[in-house]
């Protein structure tokens, strides 16, 4: 069902790789709203990814970028003000990347240039896309900034390695990076602490399925799909939102206020 909720806005969309991505069924859910938008990607990912599909189901043009390369980031944010004719309301910040996570180097053992590597694409490239926005004054008073998240930054998940200490980072740039936006430019920035979800990025982390099932049987609500991030991201891109700001925002199903679920117990109970 769709709402109209975002008629006449504009903005850009990072990180759709397939039709699993967060940011594919996001970019899909803003089209059904009225929103138009610019796609973009790593240049790499563009090879291999299906995003001409998704480009023309939306009508968005893509503009390739490298989230950790100052010039690919401003040339993309200036093109994309001209394109979409004017000053931008939403960005959503949909990366993630580590190198020790895909090589399966252990968090003990970490290869410190695959470490920056990851915290460049995963975590300063947030800072990197708000700095970009802020200093072409790229974005429209009450524009919206979301980029997403993992709890892994609050509490340990083993596996999650190097990529929790990325999104710890990650959130810290969404609430100092939001004073400044809301002081100056009256714009709110913004991260989405998402359930684990069936992706490249996701099943990229060891015992993902593990992982997966457990969180759901945690959740009294179930996990927050990629589909129900896409409808969350929406309202935060919204006009019914607009004080909400320099926040991490749990959408897990309660995963993340669970001490322990029925079903959990069950399997540790003996009968
Ligand atoms: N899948 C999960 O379980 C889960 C849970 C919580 C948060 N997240 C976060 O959601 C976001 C989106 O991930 P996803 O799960 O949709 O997976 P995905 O693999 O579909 O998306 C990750 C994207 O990052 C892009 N990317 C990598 N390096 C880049 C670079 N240098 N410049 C520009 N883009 C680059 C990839 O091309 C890809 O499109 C990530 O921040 C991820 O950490 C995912």
């Amino acid at each position: 069902m769709a709402y109209n909720l975002l008629q006449g806005k504009k903005g850009i969309i990072f990180g759709a790789l397939d039709e699993h991505s967060i940011a594919w069924k996001t970019a899909e859910r803003v089209h059904e709203e009225g929103g138009t938008f610019v796609l973009t990607n790593a240049p790499i990912a563009m090879r291999m990814g299906q995003i001409n599909a998704l480009a023309e189901k939306t009508s968005a043009q893509i503009i390739p970028a490298d989230a950790t390369n100052m010039d690919d980031l401003n040339n993309l944010v200036t093109q994309s003000m001209e394109a979409l004719g004017g000053k931008l309301d939403f960005v959503l910040h949909s990366i993630g990347m580590s190198v020790n996570v895909r090589k399966g180097r252990h968090y003990t053992d970490e290869k410190y240039d695959w470490t920056t590597k990851g915290w460049d694409v995963s975590a300063l490239s947030f800072h990197k896309v708000c700095q970009s926005l802020f200093q072409n004054d790229a974005m429209n008073e009450w524009g919206s900034i979301v980029a997403l998240t993992y709890m892994a930054a609050q509490r340990t998940f083993p596996d999650y390695n190097d990529m929790a200490d990325n999104k710890a980072y990650l959130e810290s740039v969404a609430r100092s990076f939001g004073y400044f936006f809301g002081k100056e430019k009256k714009v709110r920035v913004n991260t989405i602490s998402q359930s684990p979800t069936p992706t490249t990025a996701g099943k990229g982390v060891k015992g993902f399925d593990g992982f997966i099932t457990y969180a759901e049987k945690m959740s009294p609500l179930g996990n927050a799909t990629a589909q129900d991030c896409a409808d969350y991201t929406v309202s935060l891109f919204s006009d019914l939102t607009k004080k909400v700001t320099m926040q991490n925002l749990f959408h897990d199903g309660g995963f993340s206020n669970t001490g322990v679920s029925q079903e959990v117990i069950d399997e540790f109970t003996e009968d």
